[in-house]
């Protein structure tokens, strides 16, 4: 189940530009106490959330996501036709095929880049982080464009209070160069997935084993599906140990780790993991109050966020740290 990635002397890599891209419409808890029955005192005390950002109508994930890369691909000053791979994490893909990175390499002009999806989820960004540095580690690629990109709000049930109040839209973005002097560089990597939990966190129709029909259209099949409290439990112990497993292979300690970035799901769940892992509270960089849980974004934006302001200067310790359907997990040590 476990897949750990050895320190090696394959080239080492490093992150050479973020972005992010947030829509401009905010629904607040209060605008959510008028859709179900809910109210901004529980939504705040059980998760931490205070708003989220809703996509307008026909903004797709895939405009989120080339917005989130354009900024990280200036950032890195690195231009659309040169980029090489372009990997878009999300399960709200634009359509089921081809993939959204297809869509992102149109936007973008992209067009010498080869371009697909991956789908893991909440870990998706850091998924496509491993799949990126390999790729560019073995010189198979000399840069990369990885993106999380989500418009949840077209699979929520606007209707179950369960979900429905913890979810946004948003997409972040990064770009893999390799690391020339070794400096800045990803120092290690931890992925892993049980696929014995698949009922706990799930959009079950809509794919090839429940298609809708007009049989089962009222059903809401297509939606998020979640048992909140189980995935809790194991969100905080497969995040404390995906973490851990980072940190030892980078040959570091908590201690040595300047800031944490972790899946942006619930702040009670943030709050145990480094309880958990004695990292001070101040070391940990929080924006759910702002945009809910964006899956596959929501690291991604975090690293944008901590990086234009300022919160990680080079020679920074970073963990990455993430936790989804699948059930999917999934960290990265890194060297600013
Ligand atoms: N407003 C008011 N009451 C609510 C709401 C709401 N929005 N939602 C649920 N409730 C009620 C429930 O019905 C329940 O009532 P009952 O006791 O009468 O049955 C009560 O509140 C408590 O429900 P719990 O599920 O026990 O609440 P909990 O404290 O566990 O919080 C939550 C729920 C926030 C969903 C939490 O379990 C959680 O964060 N789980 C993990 C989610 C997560 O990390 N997902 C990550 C992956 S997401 C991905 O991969 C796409």
């Amino acid at each position: 189940m476990d897949q750990a990635d050895h320190a090696s002397t394959l080239q080492p890599v490093r992150i050479a530009g973020t972005g992010s891209y947030l829509p401009e419409k905010i629904l607040t808890n209060h605008d959510l106490e008028k859709l179900v029955e809910t109210s901004d005192e529980w939504i705040t005390s059980r998760t931490g959330i205070k708003e989220r950002r809703i996509a307008a109508d026909g903004e797709s994930t895939s405009d989120l996501a080339t917005n989130a890369a354009r900024k990280a691909l200036e950032q890195a000053d690195i231009a659309p036709e040169d980029v090489q791979l372009i990997i878009v994490a999300t399960i709200t893909p634009d359509t089921l095929t081809p993939a959204t990175a297809c869509y992102v390499q149109e936007k973008l002009g992209a067009h010498g880049a080869v371009a697909f999806d991956v789908s893991a989820a909440c870990s998706g960004f850091l998924y496509a982080m491993e799949l990126a540095k390999s790729l560019i580690a073995t010189g198979g690629r000399t840069n990369a464009l990885i993106i999380g990109a989500e418009k949840l709000s077209a699979f929520v049930n606007w209707s179950d209070r369960n979900t429905c109040v913890l979810f946004g839209d948003g997409a972040g973005a990064a770009v893999l160069v390799p690391s020339e002097n070794g400096g800045g560089r990803i120092l290690s990597s931890h992925l892993g997935t049980d696929g014995r939990q698949t009922e706990l966190l799930n959009i079950p129709g809509g794919g090839s084993c429940c298609p809708i029909t007009i049989e089962n259209a009222d059903q809401q099949l297509a939606t998020l599906a979640m048992q909140g409290r189980e995935v809790f439990k194991h969100a905080v112990n497969a995040m404390k140990r995906a973490s851990e497993h980072a940190i030892e292979t980078a040959h570091l300690t908590a201690g040595d780790i300047d800031l944490v970035i972790p899946h942006q799901a619930n702040l009670r769940i943030i709050d145990a993991i480094v309880d958990r892992l004695e990292i001070p509270k101040d070391n940990v960089f929080i924006n759910l109050e702002k945009y809910g849980n964006t899956s596959a974004a929501a690291v991604a934006i975090a690293l944008d966020e901590a990086n234009r302001q300022g919160r990680i200067k080079s020679g920074d310790h970073i963990l990455l740290v993430a936790f989804g359907a699948g059930l999917t997990w999934a960290s990265a040590a890194i060297k600013w």
